[in-house]
């Protein structure tokens, strides 16, 4: 295989507490995504900021780490070829409003805040994402 790449995935409190976790892990292996490593957490308020930081100028911070921070979420490293930008592509945009059909976000998303997953954005990042929920 070309490319093999890693994310990181959250499914996030709206989704874990609707019981989809089984679901969407079933569409990360049709999408052959492979699941590296996989745990249940639940992030303090400061944890969350810490995880949000790059987006710490933006008006949604404070909103965004409470929501992370309100409920369990599930956490996976996400390996596969190009696995950065198809899982991106598999959860769709950001706003489910906008997303396409078939896609996570628009299957299961219900707001911008409540958009039942993250993913990495780049390979870089997914780097640092992965770093800190699975450090050696
Ligand atoms: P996520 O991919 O986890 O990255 C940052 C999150 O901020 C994003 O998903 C959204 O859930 C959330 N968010 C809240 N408000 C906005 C907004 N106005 N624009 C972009 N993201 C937002």
């Amino acid at each position: 295989m070309n490319n093999v790449e890693q994310t990181l995935s959250i499914i996030k409190p709206d989704a874990v507490e609707r019981d989809l976790i089984e679901e969407i892990k079933s569409i990360f292996l049709k999408n052959n995504f492979s699941v590296k490593e996989f745990k249940k957490i639940h992030l303090n308020k400061e944890e969350a900021a810490e995880f949000y930081k790059v987006h710490q100028s933006k008006p949604f911070y404070d909103s965004l780490c409470s929501y992370l921070a309100s409920g369990p979420i599930a956490v996976m490293i996400l390996e596969g070829e190009n696995v950065v930008s198809k899982y991106r592509e598999l959860m769709g945009s950001t706003n489910p409003k906008d997303a396409k059909e078939n896609t996570l976000r628009k299957m299961f998303g219900i707001s911008i805040d409540k958009n039942s997953v993250h993913g990495s954005d780049s390979i870089e990042n997914a780097k640092k994402e992965i770093n800190f929920f699975f450090k050696n």
